[in-house]
């Protein structure tokens, strides 16, 4: 049974039933099954079964600090790309040589306070970067794990907006550039080069860009080795879809594919996935506000609104919207379901066949577990969208609505005005 499923037509995440869960803490709310996140990662631990494989979890998907411990205890390390998910991932008790610092634009106080905690690796993008690791090492003596992240110049497919390998993306240090950075951090006594990292894109559903960007690696190892340069770990960077619209991922042949590089590179290999590991695991629970039935369309107008779950409009993302109560007939209408901010970007989703639909009703937005309340915001002034974590029959609230009052608490009117 899916961790989220209706039960004699109502749907349920876990053992809890979502409309019950709306009654007692009110809408739009996320909710997140503990079971299918760390199902997900078991799944892919199973699915690669090599020993020299580890997964870092990319925080920035779901950045909540008990979804960071479900995926820690399943035994997930950590990879990061701010000082604000360091925080997060050091409250949640993970332990620092089981993170890695990626990230384009790491500042000098970032880089430091990672420096301080001993994390295990940072993924480096540019020269400019590496000086200030090395001046900030030495200064603190320290040694520090560096991997240099390749744009391998791969493009993954998908929305452009998350394609991150190609030789236009602002990520990663250009090829030919590589074996001479490489080189000069291995002279650099407060570095120590660990090896090479690569993340080509996200909601990938074809192991071929993977291969391709395991080839580009595989290459780029050789070459290093040429020059008797020491490489010990390779990451794949994450990049993993879901099953937004029933595509099917293929997990057992990216398992493969991992497993056979592992064994093909001998060394270490780490992967940075996000998406794959919660995205599938949480909802988006909404309620109708309004049916509006204007010239051209029918509009859903609900609670919750583009601050709450940006990827419709930021990625003209899909979401399969699924009625709370499982409707008793099956009369579909067409609708275009939008939310209360003032934007004409402000929808989930258009022209969508849906069930019968009235005010008061809910609605909940599968797959919204990645990328959907780490996106969030409070725009329009909207009180920052709750998230409640659900296993078996136990629910958590582990982020409180953050309420309107709560948000001007902490701003200010200078006395001079
Ligand atoms: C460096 C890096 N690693 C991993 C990820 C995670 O990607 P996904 O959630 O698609 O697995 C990202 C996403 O932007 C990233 O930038």
């Amino acid at each position: 049974m899916p961790a989220i499923a209706y039960k004699n037509d109502r749907l349920f995440v876990e053992d809890v039933d979502v409309a019950a869960l709306a009654k007692e803490i009110g809408t739009p709310f996320y909710a997140y099954s503990t079971s299918a996140i760390s199902k997900a990662y078991e799944n892919l631990v199973a699915a690669i079964a090599h020993p020299r494989v580890k997964i870092h979890y990319a925080v920035k998907a779901n950045s909540n600090i008990a979804v960071i411990k479900v995926l820690s205890r399943a035994g997930a390390g950590m990879d990061i790309v701010s000082g604000g998910e360091l925080k997060r991932c050091l409250k949640a008790g993970v332990k620092a040589a089981d993170i890695i610092f990626s990230g384009v634009g790491k500042t000098e106080e970032e880089i430091g306070f990672a420096l301080k905690k001993d994390i295990g690796q940072f993924n480096i993008e540019s020269l400019p970067e590496m000086e200030i690791l090395a001046r900030l090492a030495q200064g603190m003596k320290r040694r520090a794990k560096v991997a240099l992240r390749i744009n391998p110049g791969i493009d993954a497919g998908g929305h452009a907006k998350i394609s991150t390998g190609k030789e236009e993306d602002k990520f990663g240090i250009n090829w030919d550039q590589v074996e001479n950075a490489y080189a000069c951090v291995s002279e650099i006594p407060a570095l120590e080069a660990v090896g090479l990292t690569t993340h080509i894109g996200s909601q990938i559903t074809e192991t071929a860009p993977f291969q391709n960007a395991a080839a580009r690696l595989e290459d780029m190892v050789k070459r290093l080795r040429a020059r008797d340069l020491s490489v010990q770990r390779v990451s794949l960077g994450g990049g993993l879809g879901i099953s937004y619209r029933g595509e099917k991922i293929p997990v057992a042949e990216f398992g493969r594919l991992v497993r056979g590089f592992a064994e093909r590179l001998d060394c270490e290999v780490e992967l940075e996935p996000g998406r794959h590991l919660v995205g599938e695991a949480g909802i988006l629970v909404t309620k109708v506000l309004y049916v509006k039935r204007a010239a051209a369309k029918n509009f859903l107008v609900v609670d919750a609104a583009m601050n709450d779950l940006i990827r419709p409009t930021l990625y003209e993302a899909h979401h399969h919207i699924q009625p709370v109560t499982r409707p008793q007939d099956n009369a579909l209408e067409t609708y275009d379901v939008v939310g209360p901010v003032c934007e004409t970007g402000d929808y989930f989703a258009k022209d969508r066949q849906l069930p019968i639909t009235q005010a008061n009703d809910l609605i909940a937005l599968l797959c919204a577990g990645a990328y959907g309340a780490s996106m969030s915001s409070t725009y329009n002034s909207r009180a920052l969208c709750p998230e409640i974590l659900i296993l078996g029959r136990k629910s958590a609230v582990i982020r409180p609505r953050l309420t309107i009052e709560q948000q001007l608490s902490w701003e200010n009117i200078p006395n001079w005005l």
